[in-house]
């Protein structure tokens, strides 16, 4: 079976959340971009974890060697999710920020004063704060400029990967304003100089099929929470990479990839979890191999929230008074992420009032905090965002929509 548009009904009655109400009308969850619902698949997955095997794991007994097993199983569904050779590539954490950082005062003890990083205007800070750290140990970090209609400047790209640069982090998709960064440049650029390449694909998980071989990625993070998992971080590292690391780590912990990074014990029952939301996306596809029901999972749901957001956006930007930033949807390479100006309303009222009919989007720069201050959107308190996920509808965008209409008329 694959998704499309008549898949969403029944895709909908797998979320417990969707069934919530709110002063007599459903609550539409439009705030998929900060963390998406979970289906039951994914909760009764964390359940059934803590009801049979919880337990610490490489133990003699039972229930260890099951949580052995089921970490495992979830690094190689994570691995087919993404595209990667194998499990042990997959390493997990508490979020992709955690792990990044932990990557970077890795990659940092093996540069110094004279090496540079290139990062991006348009990057969630957990993709800059980490690198802009490198800057006290003599590293200097060049930052890709944004432009005005939301993509970044490839000459600009071009000047600041040079002979000196050692990593170039950028986001795969932007969270703020939707637009798919040219990470197949970067790649072209970062090897000519021989430098690494880390991609944050955090927003671009969750809206298309992920394929890290194909990218030639070194190093690339992800979040479960926002493709219908539990709060985890995902970092995959090309093969081999991670074991010549200097993470940061305890004697006794494994010092072989994926462990390397892996400080403490992990949160087994969320990553079960994980496990889940790779294997209820995969339930929405069709193939013989799980690599190949993700694939086709994810052609569909991109494919239908690209029309939802895309039909939002020419609602949206038909109305006087309001400016949709960032690209139209021209190109299917556009996240289903929406972002606003009202006339006259700051963000925080429009999704105060919004919120009130049960409408939830979110408002702000949501960490995206350059690029909100490049197009010169902070002072007014950010923008209005709206992101499409899987379990969304015409009739929710439609009642958004009336919304915004309503408030342009106050
Ligand atoms: C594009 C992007 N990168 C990174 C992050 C940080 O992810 P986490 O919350 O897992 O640290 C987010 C979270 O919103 C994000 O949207």
């Amino acid at each position: 079976m694959a998704f499309d548009t008549g898949s969403v009904e029944s895709c909908r009655r797998d979320f417990p959340a969707l069934e919530r109400t709110f002063r007599g009308r459903p609550l539409a969850y439009l705030d998929g971009p900060a963390g998406t619902q979970v289906p039951r698949q994914v909760i009764e997955a964390v359940a059934w974890y803590y009801r049979t095997c919880n337990a610490n794991t490489h133990g003699a007994f039972v229930t260890s060697r099951e949580s052995d097993d089921l970490i495992r199983a979830a690094r190689e569904a994570v691995a087919a999710f993404l595209g990667a050779p194998s499990w042990r590539e997959i390493s997990f954490g508490a979020n992709m920020t955690t792990l990044n950082f932990s990557l970077s005062k890795a990659l940092a003890r093996t540069m110094g004063p004279g090496d540079e990083v290139v990062i991006t205007e348009l990057d969630h800070e957990a993709n800059r704060g980490p690198w802009l750290a490198l800057g006290e140990r003599g590293i200097a970090v060049r930052e890709v400029a944004l432009r005005t209609d939301g993509t970044l400047d490839p000459e600009d790209m071009r000047r600041k990967i040079n002979a000196r640069t050692r990593l170039v982090a950028l986001g795969y998709a932007s969270n703020a304003l939707g637009t798919v960064n040219d990470v197949p440049l970067a790649r072209a650029l970062s090897r000519e100089v021989g430098a690494w390449l880390l991609v944050d694909a955090v927003h671009y998980a969750p809206h298309f099929p992920l394929d890290v071989a194909a990218l030639d990625a070194d190093f690339l993070l992800c979040s479960a929470y926002k493709f219908y998992g539990p709060h985890v971080g995902v970092l995959y590292a090309r093969p081999g990479l991670l074991a010549d690391l200097p993470t940061d780590r305890l004697r006794t912990q494994e010092a072989a990839a994926p462990y390397r990074i892996e400080t403490g014990t992990l949160n087994h029952a969320a990553i079960t979890g994980v496990k889940a939301a790779v294997d209820y996306i995969a339930s929405w596809g069709e193939g013989d191999t799980l690599r190949a029901r993700v694939v086709s999972a994810m052609r569909g749901i991109a494919d239908y929230e690209h029309s939802l957001a895309a039909s939002y956006w020419d609602g949206v930007a038909a109305l006087p008074g309001v400016t949709a930033l960032g690209q139209g949807f021209a190109s299917p390479l556009r996240a289903p992420t929406v972002s606003i100006a009202i006339d006259g309303v700051r963000p925080a009222e429009a999704a105060r009032v919004l919120g009130e009919e049960g409408i939830l989007v979110w408002d702000g720069d949501f960490y995206a905090a350059r690029a909100i201050e490049r197009l010169g959107l902070a002072e007014g308190g950010g923008v209005l965002r709206t992101g499409i996920s899987m379990y969304n509808t015409r009739e929710e965008v439609g009642r958004l929509l009336a919304g915004v209409g309503a408030l342009l008329r106050r």
